[in-house]
């Protein structure tokens, strides 16, 4: 359904009643559910095909409402005051007796919290809803994230009862996930606002080793992945590949992720790219390399996932 205030009406009435709608932001699709609704969350985890032990970002309507939820140090203060509403979510000590559901927080002390970017915000809110809402990015556990409505009911499209079309994601990857302690800040994941960015708010930023934390149990080795196997940083295009070229070269791609090499053009193109070459049915995507400044950050730690063994 096309965005705009009748979207919106229906998706509020869906949502309240505890079923999923998938609603498009300004970094990928997300699969939105009540976040105090026990078996709404628990919905999420079956469509998907989630593993129970990966939690879920609460997504909130208004920056104000993080408090209620969460303890708010000055310097994770200072991060929402400055990257909110936008692609920054905050993982944060939770408060005892909130009212949501524990379906979707895996068991942790901690909760992930996000204020998204979209038109719906305000339309739910012009409503008299506030949500919050579990999102997770509304594609099958795994596979690649959705940057388009289309890319959402080819994923999930007999499981869910409405996708909002918002067109196109501005963004095109996730959101950059900081833990806060205090005022020590670690990096979870690398996404939409890249370290540059973050780097004159945050004095020392660490950055999580996957292997041995238990911190971001979402960050499978293996995500975003297509069917076909991806080779990385390739030099050249070998028999029965399908070339993903990045600026400029010799190796005539399939297709180019920007040929300016903007990273903002590639991480917006990213994911569709990814998915249209798997839909050529080669055995092997074969990636040129891309720089690890800004958002290739992001780029890169998405591909490495893409490449990982499943
Ligand atoms: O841009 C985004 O963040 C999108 C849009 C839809 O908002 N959402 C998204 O959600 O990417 P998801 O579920 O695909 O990824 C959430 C990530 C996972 O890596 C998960 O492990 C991590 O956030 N996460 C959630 N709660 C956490 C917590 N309490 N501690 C550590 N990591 C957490
Ligand atoms: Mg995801």
């Amino acid at each position: 359904m096309p965005a705009g205030p009748g979207a919106y009406r229906r998706a509020e009435t869906l949502l309240r009643r505890g079923e999923l709608v998938a609603l498009p932001t300004e970094t990928v699709y997300g699969l939105a559910a009540l976040a105090s609704d026990d078996s709404a969350v628990a919905e999420i985890y079956q469509a998907k095909g989630r593993p129970s032990h990966n939690p879920l970002i609460v997504h909130i309507l208004t920056p104000e409402k993080a408090k209620d939820l969460a303890d708010v140090s000055p310097l994770a203060q200072s991060l929402m005051d400055r990257f909110w509403p936008g692609a920054l979510t905050l993982v944060l000590p939770k408060k005892l007796s909130i009212d949501l559901s524990s379906v979707g927080s895996a068991g942790l002390e901690t909760i992930a919290i996000r204020c998204p970017v979209a038109p719906w915000v305000e339309g739910f809110r012009s409503l008299g809803f506030d949500g919050p809402l579990v999102m997770p990015s509304a594609n099958l556990s795994g596979h690649i994230s959705p940057t388009t409505a289309q890319h959402v009911f080819e994923d999930l499209g007999d499981r869910i009862k409405l996708i909002i079309d918002g067109g196109p994601c501005a963004g095109g990857v996730e959101s950059t996930v900081i833990s806060i302690d205090g005022d020590r800040a670690s990096l979870l994941r690398p996404g939409a606002i890249a370290a540059e960015a973050l780097a004159p708010f945050i004095s020392n930023l660490s950055f999580a080793d996957e292997k041995s934390s238990p911190i971001a149990p979402g960050m499978l080795e293996s995500h975003y992945a297509p069917r076909a196997r991806v080779r990385l940083n390739a030099i050249h295009k070998a028999e029965g590949e399908a070339f993903l070229g990045f600026g400029v070269s010799h190796i005539k791609a399939d297709i180019n992720l920007s040929e300016t090499e903007s990273l903002e053009e590639a991480a917006n193109r990213l994911y569709a790219c990814l998915r249209s070459l798997d839909s050529l049915g080669k055995a092997v995507i074969a990636i040129a390399p891309i720089p690890m400044t800004g958002l290739g950050v992001a780029i890169n730690d998405r591909l490495k996932r893409a490449a990982a063994p499943k």
